[in-house]
């Protein structure tokens, strides 16, 4: 694979590349849309994720390439940018703009991209384009910035330069995560745990809709906004900064200060399924696998009804999950609306598992999903040259 890219680097710039980098894509294991609301998320890296290969040039541009789509920009060095379109280098030109704004000194660099993870589909192949930027950036032109404060750039990067409200949870797994762990993070302190997580007999399954997410930006900010008002109106009450400082039992006894049936299913979505995180993650490391997948199922079930963010793809997904005897659990995984379920699937059957599902799906929804099966991986690398 590297060696395909580097030829193909030659080809365009007509010089070898010197660096090259790795950043995985995310799936959340469980404690979705939680990252926003100050509580627990139990990401993992996946073995799918962007490649970087860069050389420095004497001419002071940025020359941005991809395998992946066509469009290329030359851009020469400035003191600032802006996002331009809708564009695929926006995200490495936002990492750029922040590292000159924090003070780093750059100079002329040729990068190719090349990712293999599905685009667009939840998976963070966002996340992973600007964390193996900043990474690569930071190592070329010696930043001196802590793998966190690259975390946290490169979430302003998404919040500011490419205008999505999101939290620090894909960012962080991409950036930190390790093989065979998942992360058991508080979004708050950013104080984070690596949990085994062996998944014995099973494979964890990602299933890809193949669902344009045309709204998926709206929908995903208005529910920012559904989780701060309903936290406002808590606030009449009780001493809270996020909505995952309460447990549920004081939610239940503070819920009618909240006026919109809708903003409480919301709020109870996100203070239940911050209690499941605790509870999974405990599953996880003690081996419980049933256990953690039935966790895995009640998620989806609050993410379908109270926090309806899933979607009839989705839901047919985990339905046909939830009928196949060597499933353990499923879930939809990332902002929904769209985008990817996971599945622990026993691997004597994941052939036949993958062959029904495509079927099902297909028979429903009117074209076929995409089925992986990933290890946990590590977080972002500089590759051997
Ligand atoms: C997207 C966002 C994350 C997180 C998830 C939902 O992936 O980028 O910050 O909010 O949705 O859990």
């Amino acid at each position: 694979m590297l060696d395909s890219l580097k030829h193909q680097f030659s080809n365009l710039f007509g010089q070898e590349s010197k660096n090259s980098f790795f950043a995985p894509g995310r799936v959340n294991l469980i404690g979705e849309h939680i990252d926003y609301n100050g509580g627990l998320v139990l990401p993992c890296a996946v073995t799918f994720g962007t490649y970087l290969l860069t050389a420095p040039n004497n001419d002071g541009v940025f020359r941005f390439r991809s395998t992946n789509f066509e469009e290329t920009l030359d851009i020469p060095l400035q003191d600032s940018y802006q996002k331009t379109g809708k564009e695929w280098y926006n995200y490495p030109l936002g990492v750029i703009h922040n590292l000159l704004a924090q003070g780093v000194r750059l100079q002329g660099l040729d990068l190719l991209f090349y990712g293999d993870l599905p685009i667009g589909a939840g998976l963070s192949s966002s996340a992973s384009v600007e964390v193996v930027t900043a990474f690569a950036f930071d190592q070329l032109f010696k930043g001196g910035i802590s793998k966190l404060d690259l975390v946290k750039l490169t979430k302003k990067v998404e919040n500011e330069f490419i205008g999505v409200n999101s939290g620090i949870m894909d960012q962080f797994a991409v950036t930190f995560g390790e093989a065979g762990k998942a992360l058991k993070l508080n979004c708050e302190t950013l104080d984070y745990e690596a949990v085994d997580c062996d998944l014995g007999d099973h494979y964890l399954a990602i299933i890809n809709t193949n669902k344009p997410r045309k709204l998926a930006e709206s929908k995903y900010n208005e529910r920012v906004q559904e989780c701060s008002t309903a936290l406002g109106e808590l606030q009449q009450n009780l001493n809270i900064a996020n909505l995952c400082d309460i447990d549920s039992e004081t939610f239940d006894k503070n819920k009618h200060l909240i006026s919109d049936p809708i903003v409480l299913n919301r709020a109870k979505h996100v203070v239940e399924e911050n209690e499941r995180v605790i509870l999974a993650a405990k599953a996880l490391a003690e081996n419980r696998l049933q256990d953690f997948g039935q966790l895995m199922y009640a998620s989806h079930d609050s993410l379908k009804n109270l926090y309806e963010v899933s979607g009839v793809e989705l839901d047919t997904i985990v339905e046909f999950c939830l009928n196949f005897p060597d499933v353990t659990g499923a879930r939809m995984t990332g902002a929904g609306f769209g985008g990817c379920a996971i599945a622990l699937v026993k691997k004597d059957s994941f052939e036949t598992f993958s062959k029904e599902i495509t079927e099902y799906y297909t028979e429903k929804i009117g074209y076929a999903p995409s089925v992986y099966s990933s290890e946990i991986g590590p977080g972002v690398i500089e590759l051997p040259n």
